[in-house]
């Protein structure tokens, strides 16, 4: 099994995510190649630093990199005002100059603390990501959007920054818990059905070997990452064709809020599973996609052992309404109408802009009582 690199087209900012086992021991010959000379300051969380850190750093050690480590506590609440400024504070105190490196080893909330670290520390650093998740293998290393929570909200606080080198080793999930692989599985699903049926065909043959590793998984990650990398090369400040990525996500960031955003509950992935069933539901619903469609969704999300229906989660007891509002809270609200991610049925997804809400509501009376 050997690597494959998806290229990342933005121009002058344009950087390879490069998909294969291994990848972490060869993490200081690809650095020092592509960045001749900088030293490293890793950024990685303990749950992380105690499986992959070791190796990593001797990878770095073996070509010469310097590095210091700066570990934080998992979990998203280390996506804080507080913690960034720790982070920056301890890059700042281990004398790493503007031209050296942040590497980010760990899952999406590393990915995003570190990246926006890189992106204010000494005004700017280059960035490395090595993804340790599946989410942040095929999610959250295409788009350059690190940021942090703050009380207000979610990711409300950020920049725009492109990594200049994205290294997945797809060993690192050897070690990963299986809910939180089967919701990064999630999203991979996601990008068969806005746009590719014949992957997501593909993946209904394959999940069991994607699951296990190997070649299959290999190809899903990298399949994924060039789907996303396409999209995302296309409308890099996110307007227009960028907002498919979307698919599930408004249903899902209702549910996820309806949660308290405990992980314990309900983690993002499988708020996703939720949503993109109950999107292909309100598309049938509506007239738009065939049943069979809907129902094929469902069966292989829940093969996945993902959560397909609201029902499905811990405690559920929400109300229509509840979730309404959680859903015209979020972003996608204009004059009163709501933009939703639908579809005509697998790899068709479109945006439909001026969906009322009374139907929406209507849809979910009916899903809260399944
Ligand atoms: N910037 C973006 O474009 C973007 C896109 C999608 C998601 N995100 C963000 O990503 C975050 C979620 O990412 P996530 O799902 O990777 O969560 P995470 O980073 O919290 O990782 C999940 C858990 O797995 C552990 N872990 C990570 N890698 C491991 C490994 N190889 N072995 C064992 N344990 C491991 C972590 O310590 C953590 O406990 C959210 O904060 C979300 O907002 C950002
Ligand atoms: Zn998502």
């Amino acid at each position: 099994m050997s690597a494959e690199a998806v290229r990342v087209e933005l121009g002058a900012r344009s950087y390879d995510v490069v998909v294969g086992p291994g990848l972490i021991a060869e993490a200081g010959a690809r650095i020092s190649a592509l960045l001749p000379g900088r030293n490293a300051a890793i950024i990685t969380d303990s749950n992380v630093a105690e499986r992959h850190l070791p190796a990593l750093r001797s990878s770095l050690g073996a070509v010469g990199i310097e590095s210091t480590e700066i570990v934080v506590p998992p979990g998203e609440a280390s996506k804080s005002f507080e913690r960034l400024q720790a982070v920056v504070e301890a890059i700042l105190e281990s004398r790493r100059e503007r031209n050296d490196v942040v590497v980010a080893l760990g899952g999406g909330v590393v990915g995003d603390l570190a990246g926006f670290a890189a992106a204010i520390a000494r005004r700017g650093m280059r960035f490395v990501q090595v993804p340790t998740t599946l989410l942040a293998q095929v999610e959250s290393t295409v788009g350059g959007k690190p940021g942090i929570n703050a009380r207000q909200g979610k990711t409300l606080v950020g920049a725009f920054l492109q990594p200049a080198l994205v290294l997945a080793d797809t060993l690192t999930l050897d070690t990963l818990p299986e809910r939180e692989f089967r919701a990064g599985y999630a999203e991979m699903a996601k990008v068969g059905l806005i746009g590719d049926r014949k992957f997501f065909e593909w993946l209904e043959e394959k999940r069991g070997e994607v699951f296990s590793g190997g070649a299959a998984r290999i190809r899903a990650i990298a399949e994924s990452v060039r789907f996303k990398a396409k999209t995302v090369a296309a409308d890099e400040h996110e307007t227009g064709e960028r907002a498919l990525l979307n698919l599930g996500h408004t249903f899902a960031h209702a549910l996820e809020a309806a949660c308290g955003f405990d992980a314990k509950r309900l983690v993002h992935g499988e708020a996703v599973a939720i949503g993109m069933v109950l999107a292909h539901d309100f598309s049938v619903a509506e007239g738009l996609a065939p049943m069979a469609d809907a129902v094929r969704v469902r069966a292989h999300l829940k093969s996945a052992g993902l959560p397909v229906a609201i029902g499905d989660i811990p405690g559920a007891a929400f109300s229509a309404d509840e979730l309404l509002r959680h859903i015209a809270q979020d972003k996608k609200v204009q004059r009163g109408r709501l933009t939703f991610i639908l579809t005509n049925g697998i790899g068709q997804a479109f945006i439909a802009e001026d969906v009322p809400p009374e139907k929406v509501k209507a849809f979910l009376e009916g899903q809260v009582r399944r």
